[in-house]
């Protein structure tokens, strides 16, 4: 880096509530360590730097001792501060120019997995958070299986929306979703793990975590392929799929597909990941069934706090036989992989007290509208996969007419994530345009965008 009259790329701002010198020290640490700054650069003296950035030369002098500590940086007596010789350090980019970090712009992203609060419903969340502050805790580690009375709430809640009928000891609590698929894959016998194409790509990261082969399965109109399923010569472990709203397409994977996909699962030994992230938000009629209805042995149903209250939350559940639930209680209890207590007594306030059913009812007429307003002004433009459920929709378009809309939108300050990176071998391409996370006028503006951009490029 070219120090020009010995002048350094950095930047202090007071009333930020972080010390000068400490914001000007953590700047010149990151010039050092990231090799824009090269060992023996001379620093400028403490009275030029001071007089550039128009603070006192005692800020420069505190940052440059933070560092001269931290063996950053050395003094010579009488000729300066110098950048210490050190080994290796990572290269500026690729183009030769130092990569001095631009303040990220702040895009809005239209994200599939965010879901619409009800500003509303923040006295049931105090509520929930006043009873874990009088609550007494467990004073050993709690129970790996999940709170007792949190399981009960969960199976009357997966029994009476899910028509999944089933007891405390079949449920687990879970880190969410991702988490379930992880406990679940480690106490599986071997083999692969078939994952619907395109599909979710969390989904994928756990299966390569596993450490198992990924096979990829096409979704055809009515879902997860099962023909092509029952095609697929290796031996298969699971098959993770999202029946009542495949991801990212939208679709419900029909009645007959249900059954063949049982049937398969069954003549091959293999369970059926079922991944039931956000089937509460149908916007038409109530929701098929979960396919674990159909069948225990052969199902591991997932479900999720993500989508229906809050992904920092990170809760799950699992239901699955009692056998493997015990299996994955002895598991994570070796490996002290407990759900946090603290979580889970709010979420059981949340699910007795009704907040969870008047949250999903809220969000479920939100998303009905947005889910409308985003089919009205863009579906001439390509075509609306599936738009009956959730929190986003994907529209299916040309390639390259994808690439160059999400393109401009990143200009206008959007982000909407490609169907094509969602995909593996599948070839459809279109854009998954999330609308949950988004107030009404964000969405707005950016279907302004968004309909602008696909009249310029379809
Ligand atoms: C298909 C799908 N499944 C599950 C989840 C939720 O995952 P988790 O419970 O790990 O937050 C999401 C969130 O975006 C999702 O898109």
């Amino acid at each position: 880096l070219a120090v020009a009259k010995g002048i350094l790329p950095v930047d202090v701002r007071r009333g930020s509530g972080t010390p000068l010198h400490v914001q000007l020290a953590t700047q010149v640490r990151d010039l050092v360590s990231r090799g824009a700054l090269e060992p023996g650069a001379r620093l400028p003296s403490n009275r030029a730097l001071a007089t550039d950035l128009g603070v006192a030369r005692a800020v420069v002098e505190q940052a440059y001792d933070q560092l001269l500590a931290e063996g950053w940086l050395v003094a010579r007596r009488g000729s300066g501060t110098f950048v210490a010789e050190m080994g290796p350090l990572p290269r500026p980019d690729a183009t030769g120019h130092a990569a001095v970090s631009e303040p990220a712009r702040d895009l809005i992203r239209l994200s599939t997995g965010t879901p619409w609060l009800d500003p509303r419903h923040q006295p049931g969340w105090r509520r929930a958070w006043r009873d874990v502050a009088v609550a007494t805790p467990p004073r050993d580690y709690p129970d790996p299986a999940g709170l007792r009375p949190l399981r009960e709430e969960v199976a009357r809640y997966v029994s009476r929306t899910r028509g999944l009928a089933c007891t405390a000891d079949e449920v687990m609590i879970t880190g969410g979703t991702t988490h379930g698929m992880e406990l679940a894959l480690a106490a599986l016998g071997t083999g692969a793990v078939a994952v619907e194409d395109p599909g979710y790509r969390a989904a994928v990261a756990a299966v390569h975590h596993a450490g198992r082969a990924l096979v990829d399965v096409p979704v055809d109109g009515q879902g997860l392929d099962v023909a092509a399923l029952s095609a697929c010569p290796d031996q298969l472990a699971a098959v993770y799929a999202t029946p009542a709203h495949q991801h990212p397409l939208g679709l419900t994977l029909s009645a007959p597909r249900r059954v063949a996909l049982l049937a398969e699962a069954r003549r091959r030994g293999a369970v059926v990941l079922e991944d039931d992230y956000d089937s509460e938000f149908r916007y038409d009629v109530a929701p098929l069934p979960a396919l674990a209805a159909l069948d225990r042995t052969h199902v591991v149903y997932l479900g999720t706090a993500s989508k229906i209250l809050l992904p920092g939350l990170r809760l799950g559940w699992l239901v699955a036989e009692a056998s493997l639930v015990d299996r994955i209680a002895a598991r994570r209890e070796a490996r002290h992989d407990h759900p946090p207590w603290p979580a889970q007594r709010a979420l059981l306030t949340l699910l007795h007290e009704g907040h969870l059913d008047k949250a999903v009812r809220s969000a479920r007429r939100v998303y009905t509208a947005r889910g409308e307003q985003v089919t009205t002004r863009l579906g001439r433009y390509g075509t609306v996969s599936a738009p009956v459920a959730g929190m986003y929709l994907t529209l299916l378009t040309e390639p390259l007419a994808a690439r160059a809309v999400a393109d401009d939108a990143r200009r206008a300050g959007f982000e909407v994530p490609l169907l094509a990176d969602l995909a593996r071998s599948d070839t459809r391409t279109g854009l998954v345009i999330g609308f949950g996370g988004v107030c009404d006028a964000e969405l707005s503006r950016a279907l302004d965008v968004l309909e602008a951009a696909l009249r310029r490029h379809t």
